[in-house]
């Protein structure tokens, strides 16, 4: 039976990276950046996050939407309440149905919607996408690495390599983050296309990484939170196991002892 089960499971790890690799097209390059938020202990960077949110307003926004995610919560990015209200009002009109009419963003609204140009929305990207897949396929690089969503988008902005094609009249652009490799967004990021006010470095590599971040972010505002139980749970279960120990030894100790005697 269980020699069976042996040679079946052998069997399936053989015909799992042909399989893998019929179905995966050309080779796909995500680089494994170091963000702050990664590890068991990991933190959000709010400086970086603040960048990001600035990137996203002053560039992604034009064909992107963020619609799941509620301008409050942006007071986790370190912002005060005034802040807050002045960069909703200040920055996005929304439609409501109320007064029939646009009016200015307050807090309580969510990012808008955009579907302009059929870009898809941005909320939970970086929980959608995965940068790390092999080997073959079998996702083993993200019980180390994790699953690489913000490394994937940040590999996505840096990934142009310049070239262009024209297809169905559509112009697609070579990238080698993107899975297929032409993608019809077109390179976003240039250097110094957005300026920070601590002037912080603003190539199209540092900004990547910042919108990725920032992503990751929206994507799983409460990440610190959910780390923060991980642990509490391990080391209540190690606690757990320790007194669990105790009282078998305990249990068994008049058993135990008469076999010794
Ligand atoms: C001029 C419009 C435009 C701008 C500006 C733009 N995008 Fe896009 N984006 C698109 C379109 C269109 C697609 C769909 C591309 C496709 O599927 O071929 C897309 C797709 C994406 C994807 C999804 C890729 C995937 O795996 O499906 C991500 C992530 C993304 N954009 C991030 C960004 C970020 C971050 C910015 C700002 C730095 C940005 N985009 C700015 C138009 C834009």
């Amino acid at each position: 039976m269980f020699k069976k089960l042996a040679i079946g499971a052998a069997f399936a790890l053989a015909l799992t990276p042909a399989a893998t690799l019929a179905a995966g097209g050309g080779e796909q390059h995500v680089e494994d950046f170091a963000f702050s938020f990664e590890g068991p202990f990991g933190t959000w960077d709010q400086n970086q996050l603040q960048r990001g949110l600035q990137i996203y307003t002053e560039v992604c926004a034009a064909c992107h939407g963020l619609k799941y995610v509620p301008l409050r919560d942006l007071k986790a990015l370190g912002y005060s309440e005034e802040e807050v209200i002045a960069y909703a009002a200040g920055t996005f009109e929304v439609f409501d149905p109320e007064l029939d009419d646009f009016r200015p963003a307050i807090p309580t609204d969510h990012f808008p919607a955009n579907d302009g140009v059929g870009a898809p929305d941005l909320s939970l990207m970086a929980k959608a996408r995965a940068g790390f897949h092999g080997p073959y396929g079998l996702g083993i690089n993200q019980l180390v690495r994790g699953i690489g969503g913000a490394e994937y988008i940040a590999s996505l902005l840096n990934g142009y390599t310049g070239k262009e094609k024209e297809e169905a009249g559509t112009t697609l652009y070579e990238n080698t983050a993107f899975p297929g490799g032409w993608i019809s967004m077109a390179p976003p990021l240039s250097d110094e296309q957005v300026e920070f006010a601590d002037g912080h470095e603003n190539t199209v590599e540092s900004m990547s990484q910042d919108v990725a971040a920032f992503l990751m972010w929206t994507a799983e505002p409460k990440m610190m939170d959910r780390k923060k139980a991980g642990f509490v749970g391990v080391l209540f279960l190690t606690i757990l196991s320790v007194l669990l120990y105790l009282v078998n030894k305990r249990l068994w100790a008049p058993v135990k002892g008469k076999k010794s005697a």
